[in-house]
């Protein structure tokens, strides 16, 4: 599903359940992380470093250990930038050479209701309002996605420009979701500083919903047309 939100630039491989192979062994170091965790955490933790290790293999490099940094982001050879995702029933990670993509992110969810709470805390009244429009429900959770667009943007930004973000420094907007694909924009109304000095404003992302999942994916390309 992920391909499909990218560029082709980025290299994706996912997983729609765990079991173990040769595929999913963990290294030492990735094992001692999540010795003591439950089954399902340290499964999901191995299918999707399976994962990453194949998009690694796509951009032609070997495989490695996929250690958690600060804020727990990824730590990808050096030249690279990535993301990972995984909820129930779906794991995926999207890579990509520094020299393509600034930054990528990726986002699963299940496409069903937050629970109760979860839009108030995280939506700004014009996203919540658009949320809750009357006549929009099913087959899209638009509340579900709008919590995925917000993962994704900050899964893309904090790697880049390592400042947190909070749910309400970022409006999302979407073009459509009368669908089950489409695209979003997020203004990000605290902008950071890129590498190159640079602002950065927002992000484009797309989405895609299929089999009861919701994906979203931005790839903030190094010569996109604000870049270049
Ligand atoms: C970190 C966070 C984004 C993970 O998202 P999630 O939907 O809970 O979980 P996912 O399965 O999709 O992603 C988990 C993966 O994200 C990656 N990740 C964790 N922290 C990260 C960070 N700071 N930056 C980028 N990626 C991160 C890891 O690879 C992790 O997998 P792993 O633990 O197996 O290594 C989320 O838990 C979080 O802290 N959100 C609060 C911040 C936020 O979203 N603000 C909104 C700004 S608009």
């Amino acid at each position: 599903m992920i391909s499909q939100l990218l560029p082709k630039t980025v290299v994706c491989a996912e997983a729609y359940e765990d079991g173990e192979s040769p595929e999913t062994a963990l290294y030492p170091e990735e094992a001692a992380l999540v010795a003591s965790s439950v089954p399902g955490r340290r499964a999901e933790f191995a299918t999707v470093r399976a994962c990453a290790r194949r998009a690694l293999a796509g951009l032609g490099l070997p495989p490695s250990p996929v250690l958690p940094g600060v804020r727990n982001v990824p730590q990808w050879p050096k030249g690279v930038v990535g993301s990972m995702t995984h909820c129930a029933g779906y794991r995926a990670a999207a890579l990509a050479k520094a020299d393509d993509v600034l930054a990528v992110g990726i986002d699963a969810e299940p496409d069903g209701p937050l629970p109760d709470g979860v839009l108030e805390a995280i939506a700004l009244p014009r996203e919540a309002a658009w949320a809750l429009a009357p006549g929009t429900a099913g087959p899209v959770h638009r509340d579900r996605l709008l919590f995925s667009a917000k993962e994704c943007v900050y899964k893309t930004w904090f790697p880049l420009i390592r400042r947190e973000i909070d749910f309400d420094d970022a409006e999302i907007t979407f073009s459509d979701a009368a669908g089950s694909s489409g695209t979003f924009s997020a203004r990000i109304l605290r902008p950071g500083r890129l590498p190159d000095g640079g602002p950065l404003t927002g992000f484009t992302g797309r989405w895609l919903a299929r089999d009861g999942l919701l994906v979203t994916a931005i790839a903030l390309e190094a010569k996109g047309p604000a870049r270049s």
